[in-house]
Formats: structure tokens, C-alpha cells, sequence
């Protein structure tokens, strides 16, 4: 049975300088066969410690019971910080419970249902878009497309114009390109100097063009905003009537200080849920087409589902719910290709692991990739099985071998809002085509901010009936 393309692992591990002349490009390819097996992994450098953790009970340790003495790793910060700023992301301790609590309600369960005619419209646009898609196109593309758009209407009301959204996505692919190259250089301590003029200037320029565009939406809503608290009563109606995040976000205070977030803070949380909340759900949604095309009978299972769900009800949070086929096919493409490869914490302390001595400041990686293919934790672990997630024992349950979308304290905010969001994507996709790979093509996964293939996912659609005359 044909088997989902994954990067072959290299016999040997390379050393770290190889890595860092030859394999810049992908963090995937620094990978070797024994990654999948191991429990944990040591590389080692004059002045730079970097320990990969894949054991759960470890993991469990780092992510869930002792998260104060493994923050994120200040390199993350430093490479998104033009970006995201001082966000919820990378922040750590005070900072990042306070940004979390005023973040949490805008996730709410009941919250995310509300915006879902929001996350409707964008998708109803996607269909129209999708009619011109010529056999054998990349839809990658698209699905950075819809869900950006999505990010931009549930989160600020606007919808993406197509000049805007290919500037933002442009700038976002330079910046996206660039730091996988920055964080090697951080990590081997190359002088800033160098750092700028190699990896810098680029990035830097692209996160402005971003962050520009985001300041010009936010600033007149921020103006109301303050003119609400201010007294003025029209403000205060205006504020109240809008369903998207980002009033949310205006309304919400610290509950010690009672004060609201400033401008800039609320430039760095919007920026950031622009960036982890469209990049990581157009990756997983394009490896979840890839896969559902390469396994024609589980896309055609998938389809009569939704039109089963879809003769019964329109499409709406309900009848989503009932599709959980879609829904596993999502969970298993998520497994195989999760977005967020890697995940980077340091020791605040010196600690100990494994009887490996582990210095105040070392690095610590936690791979969901290595996890979710680990050949102890799963059954068939590079095959596609959506049905692995109900109704079969698993090799180890879930809570320790899968996390998607993290793990603890620090897990994903958005985890709901991508579900809904790519079940409807999915189930309207597989309502309107059939869709299949372009001849011989293979996609060439790599690891960047997020894991993405470097060439595109090339698909041909073929129209079921008459694909999105009708939203439904
Ligand atoms: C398939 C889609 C998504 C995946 C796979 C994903 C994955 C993750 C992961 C793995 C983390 C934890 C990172 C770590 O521990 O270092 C995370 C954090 C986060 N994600 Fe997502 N994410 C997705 C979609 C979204 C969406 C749609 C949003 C918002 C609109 C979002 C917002 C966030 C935020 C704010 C954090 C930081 C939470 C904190 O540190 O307290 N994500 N995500």
C-alpha cells in the first residue's frame, strides 16, 4: 500500500556544523533513522547544549507538571519578535499568564461557534475561487489563502482583498523562509553583525510590511475603544455590536490592575494569531488533502459521510459535529504532518534526564513529528489510518503520544477554532470535487516555522455536481 511520503532519515547522525552548512534549509533533514526510536537524543557544542525529548513521561514533565523550569526558549523569542512582539507566544511567566487570561474568553467554546457564519463567508468565497482551478494547480496557495482571510474576518471583521492578502502572504513567506537560517545562526552564536546581514534585513522588512498592515486595521477600532471607555455611549454601542475577536480583546482587562491592553500589545497578540492561527491550519489542511487524494476510498467513505450529514441539515457547528470521519482524517493528517514539528523549550535550572546532566540554559526540543512516528508509541506510524482514532486499541493512549497542538498550560488557544475550521473546509471541498494528485507528483515535506512541502501540493478537482452555486 502506497505509504505517505515522509523525508528519508539519514543512516547517522550528522554533526551539528554539518547541519548547519548543508541542512539550514529544513529542520527535517537533520533528522536520522535512529530519531524515530530513541527516547532521548544530545548534541552538543562549545557553549550550546541541545536535548531532544521524545520519552512521554519526560515530555509530560517538561509540558505539563514542571512548566516554570522549562519556559520557552528565548531564541524563539528573539526570532519572532519583529513579528509578534512581546506576544502570548513566546512570552513566559507573569507576562504570559496575564496575556493568556485575557486571551482565554475570545476562545471560549460558545465563542468560536459564534463566528462560524464568519468562518462561512470566507469559505463560501473559496468555492467561488476554487472554479478556476486548473487541473494539476497548486492548492496550497488556497488554503494560505482561506484561512488567512478566515483569520482576518473572525479576528478583525475584514476580509482580505486579494492585492492586501498577496502582499501579506508574500512578506510572510520571506519571513517564514528566513528563520529556520536565523535560528542556526543564533544557536551557534554567529555575532549579530553577520546575523543582519545574512539572514536579517530581509525578515526585518517583511514583519514590517505585516505589522503595518495590522496597526492601520487596528488603529480606529483602538480610537473607539478608548473613546467607550472614555463615556462616550456611541462608541460603547458600536464596540458591543461587533462578534470578532478583536473586541474581545478591547474589552478585556487585566483582572488585578483592571487595565486594558495597549495598542501595541494588542498589535503583538493580533499579529500573532495571524500568524499561528492561518499558517499552522493551511499546512495541516493542505497535507490533508494531499492524503485524502492519495487514498481515493477513504476520500470517497469521507464524501457520502458529508452528503449523508448535509441531505439531513445545512452545513452549521451540528452537522460538522456529525462528520467524524472528516474529523479523524484531519486528527491523522495532523499526526503525520503536524504543523508544529518542533516545539522549544530551555532549562531554567540544571536538571538531569535520562542520567544526562543537563546545564542551567540548554535547549530542549519536543518533537510532535518524532512523537507521532515514534515506532514504540504507534501501530503502523508513517501509514494513514483515520480509523486509528476510533474504535482501535492504541499502541499507547493519546494524551502521550499525540500533541498536535501541544500539550499542559501552553497549549494551543486555537485548538477548537482549527477544528471547526478545517472540518468545514474539508467537508465543502468534499462536497463540490473529487479531487485528485497531479501525475507523478510527489510533495517534498520540510521544516520551517511550520511543515510545508517546498513544491506545492498539485491537484486536479473534479466537479461533483455544480461545485458552490449554492452556500449551503
Ligand atoms: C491546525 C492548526 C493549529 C495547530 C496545529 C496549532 C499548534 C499549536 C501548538 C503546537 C502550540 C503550542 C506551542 C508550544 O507549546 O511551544 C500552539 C500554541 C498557540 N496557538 Fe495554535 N495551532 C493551530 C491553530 C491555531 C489557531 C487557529 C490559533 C488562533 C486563532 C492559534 C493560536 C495559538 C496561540 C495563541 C498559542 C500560544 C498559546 C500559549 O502559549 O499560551 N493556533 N499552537
Amino acid at each position: 500500500m502506497t505509504c505517505p511520503v515522509f523525508p528519508k532519515p539519514a543512516k547517522n547522525k550528522a554533526s551539528l556544523w554539518k547541519v548547519f552548512f548543508t541542512k539550514r534549509h529544513s529542520w527535517l533533514d537533520a533528522l536520522y533513522e535512529r530519531s524515530y526510536r530513541m527516547k532521548m537524543g544530545e548534541f552538543k557544542l562549545p557553549g550550546l547544549r541541545l536535548y531532544m525529548v521524545n520519552q512521554p513521561e519526560l515530555v509530560r514533565k517538561i509540558m505539563v507538571q514542571d512548566v516554570n523550569q522549562f519556559p520557552k526558549n528565548r531564541l524563539l523569542g528573539e526570532i519572532l519578535e519583529p513579528l509578534l512582539g512581546e506576544s502570548i507566544f513566546t512570552t513566559n511567566g507573569e507576562q504570559w499568564q496575564k496575556q493568556r487570561n485575557m486571551l482565554d474568553p475570545a476562545f471560549k467554546h460558545t465563542r468560536v461557534q459564534q463566528v462560524f457564519g464568519l468562518m462561512q463567508a470566507a469559505v463560501v468565497d473559496m468555492s467561488a475561487r476554487l472554479k478556476a482551478h486548473q487541473p494539476g494547480q497548486d492548492i496550497d496557495p488556497e488554503m494560505t489563502f482561506v484561512t488567512a482571510d478566515i483569520i482576518f474576518r473572525t479576528i478583525m471583521s475584514t476580509e482580505l482583498a486579494p492585492g492586501q492578502a498577496q502582499r501579506i502572504l508574500d512578506a510572510f513567506t520571506h519571513f517564514q523562509a528566513e528563520s529556520p537560517k536565523l535560528a542556526l545562526l543564533k544557536m551557534f552564536r554567529v555575532p549579530g553583525f553577520i546575523q543582519r546581514g545574512l539572514s536579517e534585513r530581509k525578515r526585518l522588512t517583511s514583519a514590517r510590511d505585516i505589522r503595518t498592515t495590522i496597526e492601520d486595521i487596528i488603529r480606529p477600532r483602538y480610537e473607539q475603544a478608548e473613546a467607550a471607555r472614555a463615556g462616550c455611549p456611541q462608541s460603547r454601542a458600536a464596540l458591543e455590536q461587533q462578534q470578532d475577536i478583536l473586541s474581545s480583546l478591547l474589552q478585556a482587562t487585566d483582572a488585578e490592575s483592571g487595565q486594558p491592553f495597549s495598542f501595541n500589545e494588542i498589535v503583538d497578540q493580533i499579529s500573532m494569531l495571524f500568524l499561528a492561527g492561518h499558517e499552522t491550519s493551511a499546512s495541516a489542511l493542505t497535507w490533508s488533502l494531499y492524503l485524502l487524494a492519495l487514498y481515493p476510498d477513504i476520500q470517497e467513505q469521507a464524501y457520502a459521510e458529508v452528503t449523508q450529514v448535509l441531505a439531513e441539515q445545512g452545513m452549521s457547528v451540528e452537522a460538522l459535529r456529525k462528520m467524524v470521519l472528516v474529523r479523524d482524517c484531519f486528527r491523522e493528517a495532523l499526526r503525520l504532518y503536524p504543523p508544529v514539528g518542533f516545539l522549544s523549550r530551555e532549562c531554567s535550572h540544571a536538571t538531569e534526564m535520562r542520567g544526562k546532566k543537563m546545564p542551567a540554559g540548554s535547549s530542549v526540543m519536543i518533537s510532535p513529528w518524532l512523537i507521532h512516528r515514534h515506532q514504540d508509541f504507534w501501530d503502523n506510524p508513517h501509514g494513514f489510518d483515520p480509523g486509528r482514532f476510533t474504535g482501535k486499541t492504541l499502541k499507547m493512549p493519546l494524551s502521550k503520544s499525540y500533541l498536535p497542538f501541544g500539550a499542559g498550560p501552553r497549549v494551543c488557544i486555537g485548538a477548537a477554532f482549527a477544528q471547526q475550521e478545517a472540518s468545514l473546509i474539508l467537508a465543502t471541498i468534499l462536497r463540490d470535487y473529487r479531487f485528485t494528485l497531479a501525475d507523478d507528483f510527489v510533495p517534498k515535506p520540510v521544516g520551517r516555522l511550520t511543515i510545508r512541502s517546498q513544491n506545492g501540493m498539485k491537484l486536479t478537482l473534479i466537479p461533483r455536481a455544480t461545485p458552490g452555486d449554492t452556500p449551503r
